[in-house]
């Protein structure tokens, strides 16, 4: 890898990382009526998860694709985990948007209904993403 790009990866795992733990504590919060928390908490998530797609998109662009070397087992379970990863990724940008839209325009039974699904698919992405940077770049790496 190129020298001054190796900070990426693992910056961008502890992006994927901390949106997780935001995404968790803003449920939390929720559960316990605190919504200007849950508020908060949920638009910091919004924007960790914002730094770390344009963070990914310029290692990436520089960098290019990095190659998989683990062998036999560890290939399905690294590529079913990443495929998911990636369509649910794609999915989950329309996703907050409208949940966000229908939360600004105090719209709450709309917000709840679809936030159900945004937040556990969200919550999915940013935990894979942390799996995949350790199987990718430690468990697996050559
Ligand atoms: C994309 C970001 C957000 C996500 C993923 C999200 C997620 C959720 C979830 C999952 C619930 C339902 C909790 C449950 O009952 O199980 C909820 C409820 C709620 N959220 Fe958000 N939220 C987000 C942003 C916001 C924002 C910016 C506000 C602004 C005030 C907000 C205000 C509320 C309120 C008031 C409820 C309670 C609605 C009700 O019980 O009728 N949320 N949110």
């Amino acid at each position: 890898m190129i020298s001054g790009y190796a900070v990426f990866p693992a910056l961008n795992a502890a992006l994927n990382a901390a949106s997780a733990v935001l995404l968790v504590s803003a449920h939390g919060m929720i559960k316990r009526g605190r919504i200007l928390l849950h508020r908060r908490l949920m638009l910091s998530a919004l924007a960790t998860s914002s730094l770390f797609l344009l963070s990914y998109l310029y290692y990436h662009a520089h960098v290019g694709s990095v190659r998989f070397s683990g062998r036999g087992w560890s290939r399905p379970v690294y590529f079913s985990i990443l495929i998911s990863h990636t369509i649910l990724a794609a999915a989950i940008l329309p996703l907050v948007m409208v949940t966000l839209s229908h939360a600004f325009r105090a719209r709450f039974p709309a917000h709840r209904r679809i936030a159900r699904w945004t937040y556990p698919l969200w919550l999915y992405v940013s935990v894979t993403g942390v799996v995949i940077y350790f199987m990718l770049y430690h468990l697996f790496a050559t």
